[in-house]
């Protein structure tokens, strides 16, 4: 089946100048003459729209335009040479968006309460269909976004890829590990048993002794001068509610900057110089080589 067959028309690859679905090569005779004037694209798409009125996709094309925005980034051009290390910013969504799931699944059983916080997770975890299962894909799910967070920056940065015009994307990743570390910091506290509510305990007192802004930081992390009830309400409005929808907004903002700059070439395809013929000049010099400057 040829795979241009399933693809919506919407999303379907825009056809290079003389391609058609009719097939490849010379422009009919009598498009020659007198070449029809082409529809618009609403026009076009407004045929569409009356002619199959269950072509719902057609339809919400139609009124956003969202097709010309997902073909660019679908289609977008890529240097020669990208690698698996390319796809570790892929990894990444993809393992913020399966904590975004299982934790939606966790929130509808989890009570966030200094009392019932514990409770919850043993009845998550016991009695809950699939309970344990879900929890434990959001437990080590945290740490491979982890992991791949800091492959994918490390990737970035030995491929140069921080520089020039990417300074900004750089910059909005590092704000982006900051807070998937946060997310991490703050869930923790979360099953409030003993090793969480200790490690809590330690966690904020060092974030208390940074410099300048460290007391205020671990006041706001407590909820107030004390660990008590609060802090708990405290991390979890910041876990589920604050930093997932600040990462929400920063990754569409990565991700068009990705699609608008383009992905980097690997360094040692950036590096290659342009084979060029060795000057006569060299030549009746007797020099050797492939034509390349003289290595200084
Ligand atoms: C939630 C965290 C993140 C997600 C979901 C994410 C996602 C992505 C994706 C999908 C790409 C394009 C594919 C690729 O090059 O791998 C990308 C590119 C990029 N990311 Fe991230 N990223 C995240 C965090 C970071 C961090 C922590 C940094 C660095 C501090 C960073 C810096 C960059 C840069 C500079 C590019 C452009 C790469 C290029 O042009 O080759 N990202 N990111």
């Amino acid at each position: 089946m040829k795979l241009g067959s399933i693809i919506p028309a919407p999303l379907r690859k825009p056809a290079k100048p003389g391609e058609s679905d009719a097939g490849k090569g010379a422009a009919p005779a009598d498009l020659k003459i007198s070449p029809p004037e082409r529809p618009s694209d609403a026009q076009r798409l407004g045929e569409r729209a009356t002619e199959a009125p269950a072509d719902v996709l057609a339809w919400v094309d139609q009124r956003t335009a969202a097709s010309g925005l997902l073909t660019g980034m679908l289609y977008r051009k890529v240097p020669k040479g990208t690698n698996w290390f390319y796809t570790l910013g892929s990894a990444t969504l993809f393992a913020f968006i399966v904590q975004t799931v299982t934790g939606v699944f966790l929130a509808m059983f989890y009570t966030p309460s200094a009392t019932q916080a514990y409770a919850s997770i043993t009845h998550i975890n016991n009695d809950v269909f699939l309970g344990q299962f879900v929890h434990g894909m959001h437990k080590w799910g945290s740490s491979v976004m982890v992991i791949l967070i800091f492959l994918h920056m490390a990737r970035t940065f030995f491929f140069g890829a921080y520089k020039y015009p990417r300074e900004l994307n750089w910059v909005i990743g590092v704000v982006l590990l900051i807070l998937t570390m946060t997310m991490a910091f703050t869930g923790y506290l979360l099953p409030f048993d003993q090793r969480s509510f200790w490690a809590s305990v330690v966690g904020i007192n060092i974030n208390g002794t940074g410099p300048v802004v460290g007391p205020y930081l671990s006041d706001f992390l407590r909820a107030g001068p004390e660990f008590g009830a609060t802090t708990l309400a405290r991390f979890y409005a910041v876990h589920m509610l604050l930093i997932p929808g600040a990462i929400i907004a920063l990754i569409g903002a990565h991700l068009y900057l990705v699609a608008k700059l383009g992905t980097t070439a690997p360094p040692w395809l950036r590096g290659e110089r342009p084979k060029v013929a060795a000057p006569v000049s060299q030549l009746d010099a007797g020099v050797e080589g492939d034509g390349a400057p003289p290595a200084r």
